[in-house]
């Protein structure tokens, strides 16, 4: 008998798994790596900074005081007790309470820009997307059939006009629009904040136009000095579903994430959670309720902001020292990334020459919907302590002098 072999098996695949390993598999490769790897590839939290002991205390608290809850399936929505919590968070942080069918609880961040697309999405609408984002978001849109269409950003964040040239471009291709997808607070890849200004104006675009603006807040709890600006959602809470994680704050083990928006956005995205995975999982979710409940998580943000921000000012530090003279980049007021750009490199051919020298990043290309040819690369400061920030620097400087040939 011979058995059937990849090449058979491939053709037979789905045409959507035919792409090949995502642009994200490969950073979660590299990131397990290991070795001796200066590393600022993934937006990965460090998990030295949690206090374990706590955790482990709340987790078999968890266990032994809600075994019927904690070890059971959970509702789509999310746990009621957990869904008040979090409505109670957006209300404290936020100003802004969202409606008690106004939220839900996610699997984390991927999880919850699934929902949305799922009920948003048909065959072909677009999703106006900042130049540069989140690639994993492109991904999912991708993956439910959207069209993503770039818009431009600048120092400040989105342009605002630019939803309005995007929208055009959209429409004119044959691509509904639906959906715009924005990252306001440090966001990733550029590390930059939105300005209060601009958001107002999005919102009231957003209205005008029919879009419903999805915000992903993923790293807004992580300003180095605590400071928040309004948010998309507390600004047009009619517009907007707000979508956060609790992977950078939290943990990303526990894959616990929520949404909040108009309740008719929700509720289809509370049924189209019954045709992924039902619910998140209750062990994390009755975690991350005590943790919260009992004031750990606002205790332990000063503590993340304070380590990412010597993070961040390390690799400042040896950005200036080492590529002064080859490169500009983004200075960060929070969250895990700058952005370089590095004049007359080709930022695929120079990954792959970094990592012959030991350090890795993610090239700028697929963080921008259109894959243009690019001379941008997305630094990660979560991960490297600062006492490595000099070695990852150089090492970036001799990929870049190789690449120069
Ligand atoms: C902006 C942004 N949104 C969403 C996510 C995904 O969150 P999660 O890992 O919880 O699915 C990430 C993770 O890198 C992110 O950077």
């Amino acid at each position: 008998m011979t058995e059937i072999t990849h090449d058979e098996w491939f053709p037979r695949l789905a045409a959507r798994a035919q792409g090949g390993p995502s642009d994200l598999s490969a950073i979660l490769a590299l990131a397990s790596a290991g070795g001796d790897l200066v590393d600022f590839s993934g937006g990965f939290p460090d998990p030295s900074l949690y206090d374990t002991a706590l955790l482990g205390e709340t987790a078999s608290k968890a266990i032994a005081s809600k075994p019927g809850v904690a070890l059971q399936y959970a509702p789509n929505y999310g746990i009621a007790s957990l869904r008040e919590v979090l409505r109670g968070e957006v209300a404290r942080t936020q100003g802004v309470t969202p409606a008690a069918d106004g939220l839900i609880v996610t699997s984390g961040g991927v999880d919850a820009i699934t929902l949305v697309s799922k009920s948003m999405l048909d065959h072909g609408d677009a999703v106006l997307v900042e130049a540069p984002s989140y690639l994993g978001a492109f991904s999912v849109f991708r993956s439910h059939d959207g069209a993503c269409f770039s818009m431009r950003n600048d120092e400040d964040g989105l342009i605002p006009a630019s939803i309005e040239e995007a929208y055009e471009q959209a429409r004119a291709a044959g691509h509904p629009p639906k959906v715009v997808y924005v990252i306001p607070d440090f966001q990733n890849p550029s590390g930059l904040r939105l300005s209060l200004e601009r958001r107002g104006e999005i919102i009231e675009i957003a209205r005008r136009l029919g879009l419903l603006v999805l915000e992903d807040v993923a790293y807004r709890d992580l300003a180095f000095d605590g400071s928040s600006i309004e948010s998309l959602y507390a600004l047009g809470p009619d517009v907007t579903v707000q979508m956060g994680t609790f992977s950078k704050t939290f943990t990303p083990g526990t894959r616990m994430g929520w949404a909040c928006g108009p309740a008719t956005v929700i509720d289809a995205m509370a049924q189209a959670k019954t045709n992924t995975d039902q619910c998140a999982g209750a062990l994390g979710q009755t975690i991350l309720e005590s943790y919260i409940a009992e004031g750990h998580y606002a205790a332990s943000l000063p503590i993340l902001r304070s380590a990412y921000a010597a993070r961040c000012a390390g690799l400042m530090d040896a950005l200036a020292e080492g590529l002064g003279d080859r490169a500009s980049w983004t200075h960060p007021g929070g969250g895990f990334f700058t952005w370089l750009e590095i004049p007359g490199v080709d930022s695929t051919q120079l990954a792959a020459a970094a990592a012959e020298e030991g350090v890795a990043f993610v090239p700028g290309g697929p963080f921008f919907a259109d894959s243009r040819p690019n001379a941008n690369i997305r630094l990660s400061f979560s991960r490297t302590t600062v006492d490595r920030m000099g070695e990852g620097v150089a090492r970036l400087r001799r990929s870049i002098e190789r690449v120069e040939g």
